[in-house]
């Protein structure tokens, strides 16, 4: 039994999705010998219901100069931050000269807008590479993991901030606890810890279960979000559905007592319990639903196959590792993936070891059918892509069901 990460208790285990390779990197042809691997298993827990990995690599294996997410490469979510961007300034940055944090920071996407209105802004960003990306923009970044050290030291260097925010990260960090005393080290007595992640509840609603990769170690609820920092003297003060990465959540919280508390907490942590997501049967039912969603996956590739279809794969995102590899789907079933980041073209899928090739394969390659990996991108793939769906390119889609369309 492992503790929980956030209260002690122990983790009660209900699923393993195998052995797993780290989700983003992409390997060179020549370097698939040394793969590290670990076993993926996953578990709540029972008191404080937080949904989390039993075992995650070192952050250092998934985090460093050769980080190959870089957030600007979808539109749809250069769209989200600028409207995440202006919702943080003008609910929350009242005050003369703001000072504004954001952890896990990458390329910039989000604090472009806060150096555009010359707002005070620091950006905290291990992965040297994307931070670069940023400083090259003239976004203030620093690269190091956050945590209460690095909390102390831009408090003690720059004063307490106004907001602080994250997108896709606190659900990284396996020391959550030491967020939470970071963050209350560094706020403001009025300031906000404004978070957005994946949502355990759109993950169990549609059996989306490439979420759960390595650098996810956690899957929050309001639920999990309130029991997680409220020993750290931070409160949940609002919790407000965004449509994404295929439906997340955003966290406002505040210090104890200091703001009002919206009823969307109270009535989104009912919802949380009458769907049973503290509950283990909840888990045992999920599980259940993975393991159909993955033979129905591996019946209609081997289908196509016999009938000799072109199958490849659309967007090599970091949750398609955990489907690919969960399922057993190599080469011989899905010749390549087309992906639009260069870092990852000519390189192999992690784990299974699928060819990505560039976008313009994709196009000039007219294959039958297109796994949708980034199905979390649909509305801005389907409109690109309405030549290849005219010239009859079929889309292979596993979430929340297999099918064809
Ligand atoms: N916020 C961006 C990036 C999400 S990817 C977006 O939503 O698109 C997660 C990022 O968090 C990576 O760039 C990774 O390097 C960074 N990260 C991981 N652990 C971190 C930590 N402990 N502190 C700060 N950043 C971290
Ligand atoms: P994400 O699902 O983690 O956001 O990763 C998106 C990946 O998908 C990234 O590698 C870029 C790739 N991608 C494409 O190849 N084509 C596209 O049209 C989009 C939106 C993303
Ligand atoms: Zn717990």
């Amino acid at each position: 039994m492992v503790a929980c990460r956030a209260c002690g208790t122990p983790v009660e285990k209900f699923m393993s999705f195998g052995r797993q390779p780290i989700a983003n990197r992409f390997l060179e042809p020549g370097d698939t010998q040394s793969e590290y691997f670990f076993e993926m298993e996953v578990g709540t827990c029972a008191k404080c219901t937080l949904f989390q990995l039993i075992e995650q690599p070192d952050p250092e294996m998934m985090f460093h100069d050769t980080y190959a997410f870089f957030s600007q490469t979808s539109k749809g979510m250069q769209a989200h931050f600028e409207g995440f961007a202006t919702y943080v300034k003008d609910t929350f940055l009242k005050g003369d000269d703001p000072f504004v944090v954001e952890i896990g920071s990458n390329d910039g996407i989000m604090l472009r807008h806060f150096l555009a209105a010359g707002i005070r802004h620091l950006g905290v960003e291990p992965s040297s590479n994307v931070a670069d990306a940023a400083r090259q923009a003239g976004i203030d970044t620093i690269s190091v993991f956050f945590g209460v050290d690095t909390a102390a030291a831009i408090a003690e260097e720059r004063g307490l901030a106004d907001a602080i925010f994250a997108a896709n990260v606190i659900c990284h960090i396996p020391d959550i606890a030491g967020v939470a005393r970071g963050v209350a080290r560094l706020l403001k007595p009025t300031g906000v810890f404004v978070f957005e992640d994946p949502y355990l509840g759109d993950v169990l609603e549609k059996t989306s279960y490439d979420q759960i990769y390595d650098e996810h170690v956690f899957l929050f609820s309001a639920l999990s979000v309130r029991n997680a920092f409220a020993p750290h003297g931070l409160e949940l003060i609002d919790c407000i559905p965004q449509p994404t990465h295929g439906g997340s959540m955003r966290y406002v919280l505040g210090r104890q007592g200091q703001h009002p508390v919206s009823e969307r907490v109270s009535e989104r942590v009912a919802w949380e319990e009458a769907r049973g997501l503290g509950r283990a049967e909840t888990f045992q039912e999920f599980a259940r639903a993975c393991e159909r969603s993955r033979d129905a996956l591996v019946s209609l590739l081997k289908e196509l196959k016999e009938s000799g279809k072109k199958v490849v794969g659309y967007a090599a995102t970091s949750k398609s590792t955990t489907v690919l590899n969960y399922c057993g789907i190599g080469p011989d079933l899905i010749s390549y993936i087309s992906d639009t980041t260069p870092i990852k073209q000519g390189r192999l899928s992690p784990g299974m070891h699928i060819p990505v090739r560039p976008y313009a394969d994709f196009l000039a390659d007219k294959p039958d059918y297109a796994v949708l990996f980034a199905w979390n991108h649909r509305n801005e793939i389907m409109a690109k892509e309405e030549g290849y769906m005219q010239r009859g390119g079929k889309w292979i889609r596993f979430v929340p069901d297999v099918g064809i369309e």
